[in-house]
């Protein structure tokens, strides 16, 4: 047997499983697993020796926003697809799933998705799928929303916020009653758009307008509720899957975890933002602009909320943790934060900032660095399993990407150097904090500057090929070798089982 690729000597972790074995891989599938060194001597073009260290199925981050139009006026996100997934790979990250965002005033989703593919088409360093971002929820739209599995795309998401996409309830319904018929799970930004609106006009009044009011202006309830509702809606038609995504608070989760006590199908995603990012160093930050670094929806949140939130994850009620990248520019006033600075604004006015803030090369290394701390604590299988395994069943990936199935699971793996303790860990990691400079995306900060890390992936590997090297030459792998993934429909605790059970949504039955 001849190999293209060995990987030897490593403590594999799975979503079910820690053990030791080796892994060979011919062409870009990995199509052996073996006792532990039996590889070591086996004919092969490649040889990784993990010893000491762990290898697990490639990252998934299914939640990336790339050179989206802001919504807030002015400005774009500042990576392209080429510098976001590059950004990906060099956090042990091999597949993305990105959004194709239709705008408002652009009655068609398949435009959007052909617009999003246009952008992508040979830039990407990691693979790529699509979720079809609903801005216009008209006759149009619904109509199409049967086209998308055979394209491949088997998710979209709906706004409850943001002036510029927000959708009613009715529309909502129509888009739940759409998605639940060709069997497309629906992704929903649950925050209350009235309830912000009128918050935001009142801290204006009262000129309240600084980056730091933002999270004034959506507290924790506007989540709390808008998920709730959005539960009920679904619920509504016929418990059709939903999945609420970057959940940052206490009461959202409790709602959360309670509907899915009663058996609805809901899932849930949060994201390194609420797990390392608290309010309060949002608002300890230098008075003016800096605290526009933090400035996402929802916002971080308090220290009792940053453990329900990790209490979550580990109880399985948020199936999948994602970065959120949506990234701007800070010292930038054409595209960027400071696009919300005017002359009668000169500390900017927070209706206006960008929302979002980079993370997809940190979330790797940030949450696999604090599962040894006590507040982070989470098994290894449990990681990979919000990291990579549920990502993939939850968006019909799997077992292509985030398992190691001999012959059928592309050879997407990350290793990582050893973990503290083992003698064959290089001392440089020790202590190593987060800085931007050390990041490959094209963003001017990062959110989680200083904070540390006690581990990075080592390599990546990606449909069989080297793509990251961290002591080597960093980024080895090609613009252009990323390659868009068709998905299936979500597979994750059979959601789609009471859809075929109940039959159609049939308003006559309520
Ligand atoms: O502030 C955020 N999260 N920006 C990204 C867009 C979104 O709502 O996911
Ligand atoms: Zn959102
Ligand atoms: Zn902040
Ligand atoms: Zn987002």
């Amino acid at each position: 047997m001849e190999y293209d690729l060995v990987i030897t000597n490593g403590v594999c972790v799975t979503a079910s499983d820690v053990a030791a074995f080796d892994i060979g891989i011919c062409g870009e599938k990995i199509t052996m697993l073996a006792p532990s060194g039996s590889l070591a001597s086996a004919t092969t073009k490649t040889l990784i020796d993990a010893e000491g260290g762990y290898v697990m199925p490639g990252g998934i981050d299914c939640h990336v926003h790339l050179q989206e139009p802001s919504m807030f006026g002015k400005g774009s996100s500042s990576d392209s697809f080429e510098t976001g997934t590059r950004s990906a790979i060099a956090g042990g990250t091999t597949t993305i799933v990105a959004f194709a965002p239709q705008q408002r005033t652009e009655p068609s989703l398949i435009a959007a998705l052909d617009a999003a593919h246009a952008l992508a088409r040979d830039n990407c360093y990691c693979d790529y799928g699509f979720h079809l971002l609903v801005g216009n929820a008209g006759e149009t739209a619904l109509s199409e929303v049967p086209l998308l599995p055979a394209r491949g795309v088997t998710s979209l998401k709906v706004y409850m916020t943001y002036e510029a996409l927000q959708l009613r309830d009715s529309e909502i319904l129509s888009v739940l009653a759409a998605a639940r018929q060709s069997k497309v799970l629906t992704m929903i930004h649950a925050e209350n758009g009235d309830v912000l609106t009128w918050l935001t006009e009142r801290l204006e009044k009262r000129g309240l307008v600084a980056p730091r009011y933002h999270s004034n202006s959506r507290p924790p309830i506007l989540e709390d509720e808008a998920t709730n509702r959005a539960i009920s809606l679904a619920a509504l038609v016929f418990q059709t899957p939903i999945l609420l995504v970057h959940i940052s608070d206490s009461g959202a989760t409790k709602r959360i975890r309670e509907a899915q006590t009663r058996g609805q199908p809901v899932f849930a995603e949060t994201c390194p933002q609420y797990l390392f990012l608290t309010r309060e160093e949002h608002l300890d930050a230098p008075p003016g602009f800096e605290a526009a670094k933090h400035v996402c929806s929802p916002p971080p949140r308090d220290k009792a909320a940053q453990q329900d939130i990790w209490t979550g994850l580990r109880n399985g009620t948020f199936s999948v943790l994602s970065s959120d990248h949506c990234p701007f520019n800070f010292d930038d006033d054409v595209n960027g934060k400071k696009t919300c600075i005017s002359e009668e604004f000169p500390v900017g006015q927070f209706r206006h900032i960008p929302n979002g803030i980079p993370g997809v090369e940190t979330r790797l290394p940030l949450t696999f660095s604090a599962t040894t701390t006590p507040e982070g604590r989470l098994p290894l299988s449990k990681f990979v399993e919000v990291t990579s395994t549920n990502a993939a069943k939850l968006y019909g990936l799997y077992p292509k990407k985030g398992a190691m199935m001999p012959g059928l699971s592309d050879a997407d793996l990350v290793v990582w150097y050893p973990n503290k303790g083992s003698a064959k860990r290089p001392a440089a990691l020790d202590g190593l904090t987060i800085t931007n400079s050390m990041l490959h995306h094209d963003v001017d900060y990062t959110p989680f500057e200083g904070k540390p890390v006690d581990n990075w992936p080592r390599y990546t590997v990606l449909r069989g090929k080297v793509v990251w090297d961290r002591d080597g030459a960093g980024i080895v792998g090609s613009k252009g070798y990323g390659a868009f993934v068709e998905r299936e429909k979500s597979v994750l605790n059979d959601i789609w089982q009471k859809v075929d059970m109940d039959g159609a949504f049939d308003e006559e039955k309520l």
